[in-house]
């Protein structure tokens, strides 16, 4: 693969199911090292894109190159330099977890050490129990292992932390992190915005099978533009207004207040976080409650 070259490229890719156009046209690109996050409600076609990315499942149009090769030929090569967090797994029930990552590891030419990963997600004490006795998290942590104890150069993790619980959530995260750091690419999907803030050097909002709004988390809630300022007044109601720019109106309420010798109290400024963006790219006018018949 020439350097420089996109680890992932997506043009217009297109997927249905029977009637359901469940990918209508997407177009992405994850760079060499790069954090990227798709995010989107349920249904939205972020599976179904990761998988047929992972060679899972089979395109019905669009180019899509992984690593420069071609997912949907199922490479051999691309197998050894991928790892896969499945939205669901769980395929390792009758085995013990050190087992488990064992076998996947045999599938790698340069291979992690398997008690070190294992380490690394957390699951040290459950070294030697059978996956189907780990609780929901730590079977998800194992997932995490298998993904990573191949050290591949390209990771696609569908809500890899689905389950976990605050610390464990941390702790993937800081991985992940380290991922990156030695280079490595990540594709991830996740519900968890403050996961997509934390890690994502870019995400997509994807709705209904096409991407709706693309950029690093930080600049999404600046893009939508608004600025909320809000104080108490002298009379002590709550006021609120939203801007663009809310340098005039800060300089006509502190002013104010110096020549009132009032205290502008509880003035805050709030730009909407990428929660607020999400919800509102991603409302559907149409599941709004109608009206009770009469
Ligand atoms: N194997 C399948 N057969 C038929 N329809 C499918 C299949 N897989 C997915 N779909 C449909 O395609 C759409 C997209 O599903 P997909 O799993 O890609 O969504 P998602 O964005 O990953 O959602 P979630 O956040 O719930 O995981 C959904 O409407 C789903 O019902
Ligand atoms: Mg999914």
């Amino acid at each position: 693969m020439p350097s420089g070259a996109p680890a992932i490229l997506v043009r217009d890719l297109r997927k249905r199911y029977g009637d359901h156009e469940a990918v209508r046209g997407l177009d992405f690109e994850v760079a060499t090292g790069e954090i990227f996050g798709l995010l989107g409600p349920n249904g939205a076609g972020k599976t179904t894109t990761v998988e047929i990315l992972e060679g899972y499942r089979v395109r019905d149009g669009g180019e899509v190159t992984v690593l420069g090769m071609d997912p949907g030929d199922r490479p051999r090569d691309l197998r050894e330099r991928v790892g896969i967090v499945l939205q669901s797994c769980g395929m390792y029930r009758h085995v013990k977890v050190h087992e488990a990552v064992a076998y996947w590891a045999a599938l790698y030419p340069g291979a992690r050490d398997v008690d070190e990963v294992i380490e690394i997600v957390g699951l040290g004490e459950k070294r030697d129990a059978l996956a189907r006795t780990l609780s929901g998290g730590q079977a998800r942590r194992l997932d995490l292992a298998l993904a990573l104890v191949g050290d591949p150069e390209l990771i696609f993790l569908d809500e890899p932390t689905t389950g976990f619980d605050p610390a464990a959530r941390r702790a993937a995260w800081a991985t992940i992190r380290r991922l990156k750091e030695l280079g490595k690419t990540v594709l991830l999907t996740t519900h968890y915005l403050d996961e997509a803030q934390a890690l994502c050097d870019r995400v997509a909002i994807v709705k209904d099978g096409r991407i709706v709004v693309e950029g690093p988390p930080s600049t999404l809630g600046t893009a939508a533009s608004r600025c909320q300022v809000a104080w108490t007044d002298a009379d002590g109601i709550r006021q609120t207004r939203e801007v663009e720019d809310p340098t005039p109106l800060l300089n006509e309420l502190t002013t104010a207040a110096l020549a009132g010798n009032e205290p502008l109290r509880d003035l805050t400024v709030t730009r909407p976080s990428l929660e607020d963006v999400y919800l509102e790219l991603t409302e559907d006018v149409d599941a709004a409650p109608s009206e009770p018949a009469a």
